[in-house]
């Protein structure tokens, strides 16, 4: 069902954990399956210094949240939105038709805790106790 890549993602997950006093926080589940991902990045002048997460998820959630993570790494907050469910799937070189929607969790998780980023910086922050299905 998975190529080799995506099982090794699985397998040997990087990045797994909670950042302490991020500066974004994004929780989202999946209206599908009710699976729940939360990721917390550390941002340095706009640029994504470390990025980690926690799913509770299937195979493809937890592959496609290490390799979103290990992706946004290094990069400004305004290349990290430009990163897709597809660019992630991409990057797996490929999921199973049926498990394309759990990568969606990666891409919506990403752009939630940007979102909250630029809300703590306009003093807006997102509230964090509200999990957005997608
Ligand atoms: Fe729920 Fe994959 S089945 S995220």
């Amino acid at each position: 069902m998975y190529n080799q890549k995506v099982l090794d993602a699985f397998a040997n997950p990087k990045n797994v954990g909670v950042i302490e006093n991020a500066d974004g926080e994004g929780t989202v589940g999946n209206a599908t399956c009710g699976d729940i991902m939360k990721i917390t990045l550390k941002i340095v002048d706009d640029v994504i210094v470390d990025a980690k997460f926690q799913t509770f998820g299937c195979a493809a959630a937890i592959a496609t949240s290490s390799t979103a993570t290990q992706m946004v790494i290094g990069m400004t907050v305004e290349e990290a939105l430009k990163v897709t469910n597809a660019k992630v799937v991409e990057e797996l070189e490929g999921l199973p038709p049926q498990k394309i929607h759990c990568s969606v969790l990666a891409e919506e998780a990403i752009k939630k805790a940007i979102e909250d980023y630029r809300g703590k910086k306009n003093n807006t922050p997102v509230d964090k106790s509200k999990v957005d299905f997608v």
